[in-house]
């Protein structure tokens, strides 16, 4: 494979397959790419500020010189732009735009975007083409690939949302040079999460490899291709996540609920931050139910610690809220079914399994022994 060419990934589904292309520079090759799967369609970018000032006028130019004219919109940063009132703003700029059926909505961003721009497309007109340009590297290993897309409600993140699969979705690695190191790092959780699940090889190739993902060049083209495939796998697979598409959700659970905790201020902790710690929770909350060797939980952290991630509960700055309460978010975020909590626990690295009967008496007890409050009362004894 040359330097230059990017790495195709199919996400095998039937009719609604679609490719994803992974390399740098491919910005500036999207009209031709678009052309070829959508002959003859205009276009409406979405966007969002940050995302518009480094990289829109290069997808723009990209998209002229195959012949596209597109409309822009562009929308504030951040996870308040998941709403009902930014996407009434691009219904209507897609409307305004007088953008048909067969025309494309472009999400050129970061999951907030992709989210957002994917749930607009799947309602106006019934179903527009959907094309997915993702800019931040969470963006590029998970949620520009799926087919998951939704806005926020004011009862709980990702409510109100449909199922809507994109025709193509163009990673140009080339773009996260200019994503904050702090989100670059967050997504990279994402991406350790697949070798966590069921790639102990992807995982070992991560801990040798790392600093040259965060570096650029191929292995960062490499790494974010076999995100792609894992994710692409368990989609063909488990589209509606009815089964093995909740392994996804590895660290999630610890996750949320730390997100809540903080109350989503990403200050404290961003969403990929509050992953990391819980993918760090649930390899050390298997070992201590026995299901794994404490010496896994030990090489997780080490590889979140050396890649600057926060990786236990006391890396959060503040206060955190008591076990108890903690507790609370984790059964709030989840269906108690007779009793029991559903976890993705793990029987060492890259042996994650869907735990369905976890009792909350057991994460209680975890969640005070690994509480930082427990940790300053015994380094201060
Ligand atoms: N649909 C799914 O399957 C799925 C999966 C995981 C997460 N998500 C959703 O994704 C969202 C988080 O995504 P995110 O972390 O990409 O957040 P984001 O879209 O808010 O992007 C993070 C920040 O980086 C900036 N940014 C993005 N690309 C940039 C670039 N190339 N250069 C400079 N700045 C750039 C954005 O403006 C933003 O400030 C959440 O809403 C989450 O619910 C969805």
């Amino acid at each position: 494979m040359s330097q230059t060419e990017p790495v195709k990934v199919e996400v095998g589904l039937g009719d609604r397959a679609y490719d994803i292309l992974i390399g740098p520079g491919l910005l500036s090759g999207a009209g031709a790419e678009i052309a070829g799967r959508l002959p003859g369609t205009r276009a409406a970018i979405i966007t969002d500020e940050n995302v518009a000032a480094a990289h829109l006028e290069t997808l723009r130019f990209g998209l002229e010189k195959s012949g596209i004219q597109a409309a822009v919109i562009t929308l504030p940063a951040g996870e308040k732009t998941k709403s009902f009132a930014y996407l009434e703003e691009v219904v209507d700029g897609v409307l305004a735009a007088k953008l048909e059926r067969r025309d494309v909505v472009i999400a050129l961003g970061g999951g907030v975007i992709g989210d957002l721009a994917g749930f607009a497309a799947g309602i106006v007109r019934r179903g527009m083409n959907f094309v997915q340009v993702p800019t931040s590297l969470l963006a590029q290993v998970d949620s520009s690939v799926g087919g998951k897309t939704g806005i926020n409600s004011a009862r709980g993140k990702n409510l109100v949302g449909v199922f809507n699969q994109p025709k193509l979705v163009l990673a140009d690695t080339g773009v996260l040079d200019t994503l904050p190191i702090r989100e670059f790092r967050a997504g990279y959780a994402e991406l350790a999460k697949y070798g966590l699940i069921d790639r102990p090889g992807f995982f070992a190739w991560l801990e040798e490899n790392w600093q040259k993902v965060f570096a650029g060049g191929q292995e960062r083209t490499e790494a974010i291709a076999e995100a792609c495939r894992a994710k692409a796998d368990v989609v063909a697979r488990d589209e509606f996540e009815t089964g093995d598409r909740a392994l996804l959700n590895l660290g999630h659970t610890f996750g949320h609920a730390l997100e809540a905790a903080t109350n989503y201020d990403g200050t404290r902790l961003v969403h990929g931050e509050g992953v990391a710690i819980g993918m760090a929770l649930a390899h050390r909350f298997s070992a201590r139910l026995n299901l794994a060797s404490p010496d896994d939980a030990e090489r997780v952290e080490a590889h979140l610690r050396a890649v600057g991630l926060p990786w236990r509960m006391a890396d959060i700055s503040g206060d955190l809220p008591d076990a108890e309460a903690l507790l609370g978010f984790i059964t709030q975020d989840k269906k108690v079914s007779r009793g029991a909590l559903t976890f993705i626990l793990t029987r060492g690295v890259g042996q994650a399994f869907i735990a369905k009967d976890v009792p909350p008496s057991e994460v209680l007890a975890f969640l005070k022994a690994s509480h930082p409050e427990r940790l300053k009362m015994s380094h201060s004894r």
